[in-house]
């Protein structure tokens, strides 16, 4: 196991009604003029909106709004962010929605103090060293922005949609508003864009070269058998509570490093996966369910008993001991099926994406043969990624 710190400076308030005090646990944060920041009208329709407003007004705080974040959150709209922040005095950033609205109110933390451009931080610029206190109340179980340290951002830089992630310790949020309640109206396909995403984090977490980590390898496998058991009841009726509830904290431990501290981690899908949803506006989830089977596909043979114990652990595979591969290709292929079974796509047809730009994704994407790799597990070149996306652009099409 290697070195590491372990601190969770995120006040989670969960459970039922737990929005209806917000004002308070803004308060408690030490914010008293808030900027609050929503998406495209999912949490104006359910009333959330307007209870968020109600408990701040309680609370004697003022605030300002901006509404209007897209998923895959734009740059755009970060700057007018900043621009209210600033000559309104914000001093707290409350996100309410998903991973795209709280990503946009993190990205406007860290923009308020800085007298640059805030997307240095995703160019990888420059570092935030001061940043504003951010809270959210999440109403969809996917990104996990609610307890982890990055913040993805999509712009366009000279011609090319760049999206792009950073992590540092500001971005962890002061405090998160959990209520799986607020999830029942989503819609399936989004329940099940979420299920893919959280597995996922487990996954770039659970696939490393660290050894003596059984610990962690544990609670990944437990992470991931629940979404899986509660993902399939969230699927079949969305209003089962215990169902949301346990998918909603089993989408933070998947993302806020509680699985993932003292191993390597590899990352290498999420990057692959973040230039479709930027080319195609795919959503993230989606095009996760499309790369990382392919991404499993290629390094089957980097450690084949890991995806082996990947495979009977969470998918409960029979251990072929005499041929390993088998039950390591037997684990991938249960992935795709469970992702097939809640609606998700498998391949680059499904998503509209083509075969021919994969030179384009692999351009936005910055990897040579030589200096910049990508991935932990596997440190992949140029052409090992494109050797991913064609696994990704041709599953399930007939050989010729
Ligand atoms: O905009 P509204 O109207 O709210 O609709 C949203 C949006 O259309 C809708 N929605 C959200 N809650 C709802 C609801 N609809 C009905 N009922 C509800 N309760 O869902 C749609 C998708 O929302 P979005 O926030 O984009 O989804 P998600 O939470 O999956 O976030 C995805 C973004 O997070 C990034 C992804 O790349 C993507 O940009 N990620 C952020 C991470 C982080 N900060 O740690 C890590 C992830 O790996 C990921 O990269
Ligand atoms: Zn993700």
């Amino acid at each position: 196991m290697d070195n590491f710190e372990y601190c969770k400076p995120t006040h989670v308030y969960f459970g039922r009604g737990v929005e209806n005090s917000v004002g308070t646990y803004v308060k408690a944060a030490g914010g008293s003029r808030v900027l609050l920041v929503s998406g495209q009208g999912s949490a104006e329709r359910s009333g959330l909106l307007q209870r968020v407003r109600t408990s701040l007004m309680r609370e004697g705080l003022s605030f300002f709004e901006l509404k209007g974040v897209k998923p895959n959150p734009r740059a755009d709209l970060v700057y007018a962010g900043i621009e209210t922040a600033r000559s309104q005095g914000v001093d707290l950033i409350l996100g309410v929605g998903g991973g795209s609205v709280i990503d946009t109110a993190k990205a406007v933390a860290n923009g308020v103090p800085y007298a640059g451009d805030f997307f240095d931080f995703h160019l990888k610029k420059a570092k935030p060293e001061h940043s504003l206190p951010v809270g959210c109340v999440l109403t969809l179980t996917a990104a996990g922005s609610e307890g982890s340290d990055s913040c993805v951002i999509e712009k366009e830089v000279d011609g090319k949609v760049i999206k792009s992630g950073h992590n540092c310790p500001q971005n962890v949020p002061a405090f998160a508003v959990l209520n799986p309640e607020l999830t029942f109206t989503l819609p399936p396909y989004q329940s099940a864009c979420g299920i893919t995403d959280m597995m996922a984090h487990v996954m770039e977490r659970y696939f490393t070269n660290t050894r003596g980590v059984s610990l962690t390898d544990r609670l990944c496998e437990a992470v991931l058998l629940s979404i899986v058991e509660n993902g399939r009841q969230v699927m079949a009726d969305p209003y089962d509570y215990d169902a949301r509830a346990n998918l909603m904290w089993a989408g933070t431990l998947a993302h806020n490093n509680s699985c993932g501290v003292g191993r390597e981690q590899d990352w290498a899908s999420h990057h692959l996966e973040h230039q479709l949803s930027a080319l195609y506006d795919v959503a993230h989830g989606a095009g996760l369910a499309v790369i990382f089977p392919a991404w499993m596909e290629y390094n089957l043979n980097h450690d084949v008993m890991r995806f082996a114990q990947f495979a009977t652990r969470v998918f409960g595979c029979e251990m072929d001991f005499e041929e390993p591969e088998r039950t390591a290709r037997a684990g991938i292929a249960a992935l795709r099926s469970f992702y097939k079974e809640i609606g998700m796509p498998l391949s680059f047809d499904e998503i509209g994406a083509k075969e021919e730009d994969i030179p384009r994704l692999l351009n936005v994407l910055g990897v040579d043969e030589k200096d910049r790799l990508e991935g932990h597990f596997v440190s992949l070149k140029r052409s090992d990624c494109e050797q991913i996306y064609l696994l990704a652009a041709r599953y399930g099409r007939k050989p010729r």
